[in-house]
C-alpha cells in the first residue's frame, strides 16, 4: 500500500507532538492524555507516559498471559508495549507497529531503558501488518484506528495476523454527530477526532472482517473541558472568540468518546 496523504500528514503531527512532550518531561511526570486514558501506575515507565496520546487503556482487565504473543498497533512511543512485556514475561513476545520513525525510536529507547530484549517494534502501516498470517494471542491498540484513512482495511489485518481464538483489546474514539468543520479540519483528524467513525460502525467493521463476541466493555464520555483539551488550546482555522469556542465546545461535549472494543476470532 502506498502512503496517503493522510497518513504524511498523521506522522508529520505525531513526529511534532513527541517531541512537545519529551521537551515538557522535564517538569510532567505524565502528560495529560495519560492520566484521561485512566492508567493507575505508570510512574515505572515515566518516559513513555509521558509521551502516551492514548484514549484508554486497552491491557486493563485483558487477560493476556506469560508466553503469549501480543501486537500493539501504533505503538506510539511504547507504554502499551511496556506493560504488556511486563505481562507476558520473558518466555512472550511482543511486536509494536508504528509509520511515525520519531515513535519508534522512542519506544525502543523506552524498551531498552527497562531492560526488555522481547519487544520488537517493526516499521509500518496497520493497513498492510508486517506481520505473519495467524501469529498472534492478543492485538490491543490504542487510540490509533481513527487515524486511519482506510479502517476497513486495518480491520481485515487484525483479523488476519490474530491465531484462531485470539483475542482483541482496543480503545479508541468514536463519534456521534459531529459538523462539517471538525471533519474537514486537518488539526481535528490529527487530534484523533475528525476521523473516528461511529461506536456501530465500528463494531460492525470489526465483525464484517469475522471477527466474533465483538462488544463494547467501557466508555469515556468526554466533556466540554475534556474535549477543548484534545482539540489543543484553539480551534485552527477557524476566527472565534472564547465565548463561541466555549459555545461550540458545550454544544458537541457528549458526542465523542472513547470505547474499549473486544472480541476474539472464531477457533
Ligand atoms: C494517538 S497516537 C497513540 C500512540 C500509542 N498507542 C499511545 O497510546 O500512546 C497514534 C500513533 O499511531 C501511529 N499511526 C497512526 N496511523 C498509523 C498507521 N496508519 N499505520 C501505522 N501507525 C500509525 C502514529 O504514528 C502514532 O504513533
Amino acid at each position: 500500500m502506498k502512503t496517503t496523504a493522510t497518513h504524511d500528514l498523521v506522522k508529520d503531527s505525531y513526529a511534532d507532538m513527541l517531541k512537545d512532550a519529551q521537551e515538557k518531561q522535564s517538569c510532567c511526570a505524565s502528560s495529560p492524555a495519560a492520566r484521561l486514558a485512566g492508567y493507575e501506575d505508570t510512574e515505572k515507565h515515566s518516559e513513555a507516559a509521558g509521551a502516551s496520546f492514548g484514549c484508554g487503556n486497552p491491557l486493563a482487565f485483558a487477560g493476556v498471559k506469560a508466553g503469549d504473543t501480543v501486537l500493539d498497533l501504533g505503538s506510539g512511543a511504547g507504554l502499551d508495549l511496556l506493560l504488556a512485556a511486563e505481562r507476558t514475561g520473558p518466555s512472550g513476545q511482543v511486536i509494536g507497529v508504528d509509520m511515525t520513525d520519531e515513535m519508534i525510536a522512542a519506544a525502543q529507547q523506552n524498551a531498552a531503558r527497562a531492560g526488555f530484549d522481547n519487544i520488537d517494534v517493526r516499521r509500518g502501516l496497520i493497513e498492510d501488518l508486517p506481520v505473519q498470517d495467524a501469529s498472534v494471542d492478543w492485538v490491543i491498540s490504542n487510540c490509533v484506528i481513527n487515524l486511519s484513512p482506510d479502517k476497513p482495511a486495518v480491520f481485515r489485518e487484525i483479523s488476519r495476523v490474530m491465531k484462531p481464538g485470539a483475542h482483541f483489546s482496543i480503545s479508541d474514539i468514536v463519534v456521534g454527530e459531529l459538523p462539517g468543520w471538525i471533519r474537514e479540519s486537518a488539526a481535528a483528524w490529527s487530534a484523533c477526532v475528525a476521523g473516528a467513525i461511529s461506536e456501530e460502525a465500528y463494531l460492525q467493521g470489526l465483525r464484517d472482517a469475522g471477527l466474533v463476541d465483538v462488544a463494547v466493555t467501557e466508555r469515556l464520555v468526554y466533556d466540554a473541558c475534556q474535549l477543548r483539551a484534545i482539540l489543543s488550546e484553539d480551534i485552527p482555522g477557524l476566527d472565534l472568540g472564547c465565548d463561541q469556542i466555549e459555545a461550540l465546545l458545550q454544544e458537541y461535549s457528549g458526542e465523542v468518546w472513547s470505547a474499549k472494543f473486544s472480541g476474539r476470532k472464531p477457533d
